[in-house]
């Protein structure tokens, strides 16, 4: 495999969730045309790279991964056209646009589904034939077609059809995964890409990229199908790139992804910032508290542990991208964890070796909210509604944010009622303010090549304050509690203050770190 382009090596990414971003149109969603004009801020912030939630036609019953036209923009975005033009404006401040790939299912209103669910030949998706349910996840076919489909995620979303690992006689609806319809998915999963690449899209986020070759222990046969799809990139779109759903990128880096994103769940990337006052964890409350919190009663370890062990199997492979959260997730905003608490989450985020990303509004601490309603499958079951991290953008303090013209009632979801909600007006007249510190560190990041993803770090001190380098030349200093923190340096510094490069609330001096509350600092050694 190719090596991984070097943009997305140096690359800070920012998910939007379009529905939710600017509306330019008035109609309470938000749309292309509005991203379009917000342009110039991301180019300030100095965000590269954005990573759109899928925004191609959809019934929106899981807010667009139940795609039913993988090469049209949703009429409520927009048009091709206009993907054409945010791609040409945002590639003249130097950003690129990565789509959404929901490669593993379409929708059940896509016309390949509606052509299977009445032809029995059919094989693009998985049907069983026989009269009673294969099992609990299956589904009664809607078509003139007897017997049952098998669903990747919502039961609207069947499953296209990639072959299986296994055969078993007892599963008669078993194909191989170089079987005619499994290859006729893979060839348009590459006609789908190459429509948008010509485009000028720089890459994919592939949804879900673990599940297409169905009951694939070790995920062998899914690795070989995404390998072969990396060898025609490497062809035919060098500088493209693919960011895998699959948090795990010691697997899905071998499997052919440029990057794989950690997810904000489980006991090892959970721990960092899930606080289970949001959407929770599916099956209870987090084992442990998370690192950044105030009480500081959290552990980095497992954490670690967990990213040594993956970036050691990626190698030079591939990259792990770890975001500020996503659509799917709790914001970093959550529960007790207000924003005056996020400084040190944006200086680790910034500061770590993994491809970092902000997800749309984390930037200036908008918060999670609870208890909204069930929008295009927001909820997934109760107390797991995603909605809470994906209301209106926040750009000033007019009715409807700044984002859109639409009366309250019309907008994609309520606007975060606090009166004293962030804003990104507010924010950027405040030189002090979150947004400024994510703009510095971005700064940073990219001024000081010792600071960008790959490249080395050395964990000092796993503890409170979280001590390393990188590099051997750069120091930070990072300490998500409430209470202060000190740590004293291994080595011999010369007395008096260590100038930072960016600080909140850290100083150095001699070999003695001081760490005040939510605080945290870089320095060049
Ligand atoms: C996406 C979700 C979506 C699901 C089904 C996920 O991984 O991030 O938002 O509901 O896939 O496509």
């Amino acid at each position: 495999m190719a090596q991984v382009p070097a943009w997305l090596t140096r690359t800070v990414m920012y998910e939007i969730y379009p529905q939710s971003f600017a509306d330019s149109d008035g109609d309470g969603i938000g749309d292309l045309r509005g991203i379009t004009q917000r342009l110039d801020y991301l180019a300030w912030l100095g965000i590269d790279s954005i990573w759109l939630n899928p925004c191609f036609a959809s019934p929106m019953r899981d807010a667009g991964y139940d795609v039913s036209d993988y090469l049209s923009i949703a009429p409520r975005y927009g048009t091709n056209e206009d993907l054409s033009a945010l791609v040409e404006q945002a590639g003249g401040r130097g950003i690129r646009v990565l789509l959404d790939l929901v490669a593993g299912h379409t929708s059940d209103q896509h016309p390949w589904f509606l052509a299977a669910r009445d032809d029995p030949s059919d094989d693009r998706y998985i049907f069983a034939s026989q009269e009673s349910s294969p099992g609990d996840l299956w589904v009664a076919s809607p078509g003139r077609r007897p017997g049952w489909y098998l669903p990747n995620f919502f039961a609207f979303q069947p499953a296209l059809n990639f072959g299986y690992a296994r055969m078993n006689p007892a599963e008669p609806w078993r194909q191989p995964v170089d079987a005619p319809g499994p290859r006729t998915n893979r060839a348009a999963l590459a006609q789908i890409m190459a429509h948008w690449l010509d485009l000028g899209v720089a890459g994919f986020r592939v949804d879900l990229a673990s599940t297409l070759v169905k009951d694939d222990p070790g995920w062998h046969e899914t690795a070989r199908l995404w390998r072969e799809l990396r060898g025609w990139l490497d062809r035919a779109y060098p500088d493209a790139v693919l960011m895998s759903e699959w948090d795990s990128p010691g697997v899905a880096v071998p499997a052919g992804f440029h990057a794989d994103f950690y997810l904000a769940i489980g006991p090892e990337h959970g721990s960092l910032l899930n606080n289970g006052a949001g959407l929770g964890v599916p099956g209870g409350q987090p084992a442990e508290p998370c690192y950044f919190s105030s009480e500081g009663t959290g552990s980095v370890e497992a954490f670690l542990t967990a990213w040594r062990r993956d970036a050691a199997a990626a190698g030079d492979a591939g990259l792990i991208a770890l975001f500020s959260s996503d659509h799917d997730f709790s914001r970093p905003a959550c529960g007790e964890r207000t924003a005056d608490q996020l400084g040190p989450v944006f200086a680790f985020l910034l500061t770590w070796p993994t491809l970092p990303g902000i997800h749309c509004g984390d930037e200036i601490g908008m918060r999670f909210l609870p208890d909204l309603p069930d929008v295009e499958g927001s909820q997934i079951w109760p107390g797991w509604n995603r909605a809470g991290s994906r209301t209106p953008m926040q750009w000033d303090d007019s009715p409807g944010a700044g984002f859109s013209a639409a009366a309250a009632a019309r907008l994609y979801l309520p606007i975060d009622p606090d009166p004293g909600r962030p804003t990104i007006a507010a924010q950027r007249a405040d030189e002090a303010s979150l947004l400024h510190q994510v703009r510095q560190l971005i700064e940073l990041r990219k001024a000081v090549p010792a600071l960008r993803t790959g490249g080395p770090v050395d964990v000092l001190n796993a503890g409170y304050p979280l001590v390393y380098t990188r590099g051997g030349t750069h120091l930070v200093v990072i300490n998500p509690r409430l209470e202060a923190a000190s740590f004293d340096l291994r080595w011999a510094r010369p007395a008096g203050p260590l100038g930072p490069l960016a600080a909140d609330g850290v100083s150095v001096d001699g070999a003695h770190v001081r760490a005040a509350g939510f605080s945290y600092g870089i320095f060049e050694l």
